[in-house]
């Protein structure tokens, strides 16, 4: 049996995710490969018996896996994995995921996400989330890759029951629904815009951003140079705050510096109150006591010099 992980990562907690997937998958003596989304062509998607589709939740999945699958070619009932790693809000993934997979002829087995890091410039630093992915989790993961190796030959042998119902539409999603669609709905990024001085600019010497952004919306080898959405500028609203992150020397900056510092002090109630109720329900263990959580250090003050974050290595060996 063939398996294919394809995954989308910044801060590595789904990469780290995917990896214990992976080698629960192998342990079952499948032939388990894991690949960045990037690298993956539509061709290659005959080649397997079972795909994995995992990315971090923005809203639902990110803009580069959700293009992945809406432009995907019509696939012949081969079974899927859908997974995810997450902050606050992660009840809106399946509900969109799982039938946007099946439209394009897949036919999903299972999903299952985590709770991971959040490490964006205006949220508090240490997060609410803090802590995940671990120990726990990765055990988890490797519970749930070789559940799904193991199921798929058995659910192709008629034991359809094993497939996981439909995810639930419940009063969490339609809440989560709400927050997002106001979110979305603010025609530019909330952050601000993200703009690249081409004084500090080290291309191309550097060239860390262009080889990162998702959306390829930077190419700094063309004259004019590309730089974001509006190609002197990022203002595309999904809160992508990558290249900032990333940049070494201080050459990507938002107008309104003062957004990161917006936030300071301030308790993010509908966060909380969703955290809360899943923590109860008992889906989320709270790592980061409440106490704990930075409001006052928003993640650009937290962290000490640039870059504020490294792309996690290109490394899908998971043995
Ligand atoms: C631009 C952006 C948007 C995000 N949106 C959400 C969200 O809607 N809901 C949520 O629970 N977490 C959200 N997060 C948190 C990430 O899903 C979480 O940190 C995830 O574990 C990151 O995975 P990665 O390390 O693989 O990139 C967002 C993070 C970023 C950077
Ligand atoms: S990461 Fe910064 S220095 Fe490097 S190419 Fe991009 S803007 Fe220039
Ligand atoms: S913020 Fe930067 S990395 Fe993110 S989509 Fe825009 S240009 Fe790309």
């Amino acid at each position: 049996m063939k398996i294919l992980i394809i995954y989308y990562t910044q801060s590595g907690n789904t990469q780290a995710i995917a990896k214990s997937i992976a080698r629960g998958a192998a342990s079952t003596g499948a032939e388990v490969k894991m690949m960045r989304l990037k690298n993956v062509t539509y061709d290659m998607l005959g080649e397997y018996d079972l795909i994995g589709f995992g990315s971090p939740t923005w809203k639902a999945d990110t803009p580069n896996m959700h293009a992945f699958i809406d432009k995907m070619p019509k696939q012949n009932g081969t079974h899927c994995f859908a997974f995810n790693t997450h902050g606050t809000l992660p009840h809106l993934y399946f509900p969109i995921v799982i039938p946007n997979l099946k439209n394009h002829g897949l036919v999903p087995i299972g999903y299952k996400d985590w709770y991971g890091d959040v490490n964006m410039p205006g949220m508090p630093k240490p997060y609410y989330t803090g802590g995940h992915p671990d120990e726990q989790d990765f055990r988890e993961a490797e519970e749930f890759g070789r559940e799904m190796a193991e199921n798929s030959p058995r659910i192709h042998a008629g034991e359809t029951d094993l497939i996981y119902p439909d995810p639930e539409m419940n009063d969490k999603v339609f809440e989560q629904a709400m927050i997002c669609s106001n979110m979305l709905l603010c025609p530019t990024n909330p952050q601000g815009a993200f703009i690249r001085d081409p004084e500090k600019c080290k291309y191309p010497k550097c060239h860390v951003c262009m080889d990162n952004c998702m959306m390829q919306y930077i190419d700094l080898s063309k004259d004019p140079q590309v730089f974001g959405n509006r190609g002197d500028r990022c203002d595309d609203c999904h809160e992508c705050s990558y290249c900032f992150m990333l940049c070494p020397f201080g050459a990507i900056y938002t107008e309104d510096p003062k957004q990161f510092e917006r936030d300071k002090g301030i308790r993010h109630l509908n966060f909380e109150v969703m955290l809360d109720r899943d923590e109860a329900e008992g889906k989320f263990r709270r790592l980061v006591p409440v106490e704990e959580v930075g409001f006052d250090t928003p993640y650009v003050y937290w962290h000490p010099q640039r870059p504020y974050m490294k792309p996690p290595k290109e490394d899908d060996e998971f043995t």
